[in-house]
């Protein structure tokens, strides 16, 4: 089964096609982020016009690559969650796809994209594992025995783990999305002199709390102003430990709770990599593997969703009558399906 896939869920344009058969993948991305720099974050009226204005050259592009479009078999596109305005517009477009086809059209969970990312490597992990969910809008810790059989073990009861990277980049002037600047930042040193704390770590439980980190680096910097570019970096540092050791005691808990010893990272921050040097080591420790998907389908990608749609569309599964999308959308209501093709 040859499916199209497009994601539009944020400030990323992502087509893919991907082949079940040759397990093949094909895909394009374009990235709003300059257009949404000078805001110091996503605009979501922008976001959406700007993928109406960019999807369809990408899908023309792809197909002059791939081949004729009556080949394509199914399309799966982001149903949510995510910003109402852009999932609309690639929404819109796989359906519109799907009619002048008649091929079948299905809705695909961001997130679970984000999850089955890893599968697009070379090393596939078995089922069941622990998922860490590390992105712009989410953080969460998930049971994973199945593709679509997920029970959420905790979650941000405030700041995602990306937005607290993003909000304390801006407070340091860099530029957005702060992430990967305060991970470069943070790397130009090896030492701080200052400790952040490890929020909810010091009691039981696996839900997180990130708002704080930020405070905790605004304090700071009122303290110091103004700062050089030394103390800078030592902020960044102190920060970047504070969240990757938070997120390694809290894995731990979920793999001694579930008795896993398989652990996935995905989303944004999976392309942190302090993240990925310390998750390493702990599953190595405790005889248990840990998997990233390549830096490319870390962050937010047209692949990882022609990916999970292929999985469902491959097993019948497809929207029906009036579409609708799903700017909030539990990860927990999706339905199960077979063991992966
Ligand atoms: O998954 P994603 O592309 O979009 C959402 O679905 O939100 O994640 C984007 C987030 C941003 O907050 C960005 O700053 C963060 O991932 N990010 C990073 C790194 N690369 C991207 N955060 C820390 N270190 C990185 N290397
Ligand atoms: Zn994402």
């Amino acid at each position: 089964m040859k499916v199209l896939g497009l994601e539009s869920s944020c400030d990323e344009t992502g087509i893919a096609i991907f082949d079940t058969e040759s397990n093949k993948i094909w895909q394009r991305l374009y990235s709003q982020i300059e257009r949404h720099q000078e805001y110091g974050g996503v605009v979501p009226e922008l976001a959406s016009r700007d993928h109406v204005v960019k999807a369809a050259p990408m899908i023309e592009d792809i197909l002059r690559e791939w081949g004729d479009i009556d080949s394509i078999d199914a399309i799966a596109y982001t149903r949510g969650p995510g910003l109402i305005g852009a999932l609309m517009v690639g929404a819109s477009i796989a359906r519109g796809i799907g009619w002048a086809l008649d091929k079948p059209v299905l809705g695909v969970h961001h997130m679970e994209g984000h999850l089955l990312a890893p599968m697009l490597g070379d090393e596939h992990p078995e089922y069941p594992f622990v998922a860490l969910l590390v992105s712009g809008g989410h953080t969460m810790l998930v049971d994973v025995q199945a593709i679509g059989k997920y029970r959420i073990l905790g979650e941000s009861l405030d700041d995602a783990v990306g937005e607290a990277f993003d909000k304390t980049a801006k407070l340091l002037g860099l530029p957005y999305p702060g992430g990967p600047h305060l991970a470069a930042l943070a790397d130009q040193t090896s030492q701080s002199q200052f400790k952040f704390p490890r929020p909810m770590t010091n009691r039981p439980g696996l839900e997180f709390s990130f708002s704080g980190l930020k405070t905790a680096a605004l304090n700071i910097i009122q303290q110091y102003n103004p700062l050089d570019d030394s103390l800078r970096a030592e902020i960044a540092y102190a920060f970047q430990h504070a969240v990757v050791d938070t997120l390694r005691i809290k894995c731990g808990r979920a793999l001694e709770q579930t008795g896993y010893s398989r652990l996935v990272v995905a989303g944004g921050v999976g392309a942190n990599r302090r993240l990925r040097a310390v998750l390493t080591e702990v599953l190595e420790q405790r005889d248990g593997r840990v998997y990233f998907p390549a830096i490319e389908y870390c962050t937010d990608n047209g692949a990882m969703i022609a990916y999970a749609g292929a999985l469902r569309l491959n097993a019948g599964q497809a929207d029906e009558g009036v579409f609708d999308v799903l700017p909030r959308w539990s990860l927990e209501s999706l339905p199960p399906i077979q063991p992966p093709i």
